[in-house]
């Protein structure tokens, strides 16, 4: 039976049990909302791990659009049935302000990684996501952490957090889990209206076009993929860059692990995708 638990005494007093016991614990941070990408990573820890945490928190910190903090769907009802399906053992659902007590003061901001591509579009984003994930890692004690490739940048963020406070938790990174046609599964799909769903597609596949583009050594590719993306109907593309997988820094040759990297917006809504070239 998977329990939910609000405050971080309780948490911390089941996972020093397991711990007396041996056993390894797996948290998977969420905001909820969740969906197959998210069920993904609780299997993947479910895999490696003798307990599993999964963490529902909208986390106002990290949302630089206040409407968006609003119009994010909460769904924790359902989220816990797809859980307790999973054999999740707990679902860490605190309110805001176990998160953030009052007189919270501490930021934890990463520079570098954290700075381009949605660190720039997203003032703010990604020390929000490094605090709380900080704090998610404190709170539940857990010894390995699970996170989706689909949110690339922010995974090198957290990789870089862990490295850099001595944060003893092993990051480990999951697959982006995709709908048949190829679209990269996210929260915000919910949101496309059926013209845009069936448009959303084409930013997967004129990426995948880009990357076999740019391994053939096409100048051209970005800026090919840029147009195709736009002539498949989005609205607009903020950006669709080819980085350093690991730091996000310009890519300069071809001779490193590169990775593709696009945000794209479609009736009304900011999509966002990336892929190995
Ligand atoms: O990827 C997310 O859902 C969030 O950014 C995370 C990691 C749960 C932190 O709030």
């Amino acid at each position: 039976m998977t329990k939910i638990v609000r405050s971080v005494a309780e948490l911390r007093a089941l996972v020093r049990g397991w711990k007396a016991a041996g056993d390894v614990v797996g948290v998977v941070p969420t905001m909820g909302a969740l969906h197959d990408g998210h069920l993904s990573l609780a299997r993947a820890a479910k895999a490696d791990c003798a307990r599993v945490i999964v963490t529902i928190f909208v986390n106002p910190k990290q949302f630089n659009n206040p409407d968006d903090l609003l119009k994010y769907p909460r769904t924790e009802t359902a989220d816990a049935a797809l859980l307790q399906a999973e054999g999740v053992d707990v679902i860490f659902a605190p309110m805001p302000d176990e998160v953030y007590p009052a007189g919270f003061a501490t930021t934890v901001s990463v520079a570098g990684v954290a700075q381009p591509l949605e660190g720039a579009l997203r003032p703010g984003h990604f020390d929000g996501v490094a605090t709380v994930v900080a704090k998610l890692f404190g709170m539940t004690l857990a010894d390995r952490g699970y996170f989706g490739q689909k949110d690339w940048q922010q995974l090198q963020v957290v990789q870089r957090l862990v490295r850099d406070l001595n944060i003893p938790v092993d990051v480990v990174g999951c697959e982006t889990v995709r709908e048949a046609d190829g679209l990269a599964m996210s929260s915000r799909n919910a949101r496309l209206d059926a013209g845009a769903r069936a448009k959303a597609p084409a930013l997967y596949a004129a990426m995948r076009r880009a990357a076999l583009a740019l391994r053939a050594g096409r100048g051209d590719a970005l800026d090919a993929c840029r147009t195709e993306v736009l002539a498949a109907g989005f609205d607009s593309v903020e950006y669709i860059e080819l980085r350093d997988a690991a730091t996000l820094d310009v890519a300069a040759t071809l001779d490193q692990p590169l990775r593709l990297l696009a945000a794209a917006w479609l009736g009304g809504v900011r999509l966002i995708d990336n892929i190995p070239v």
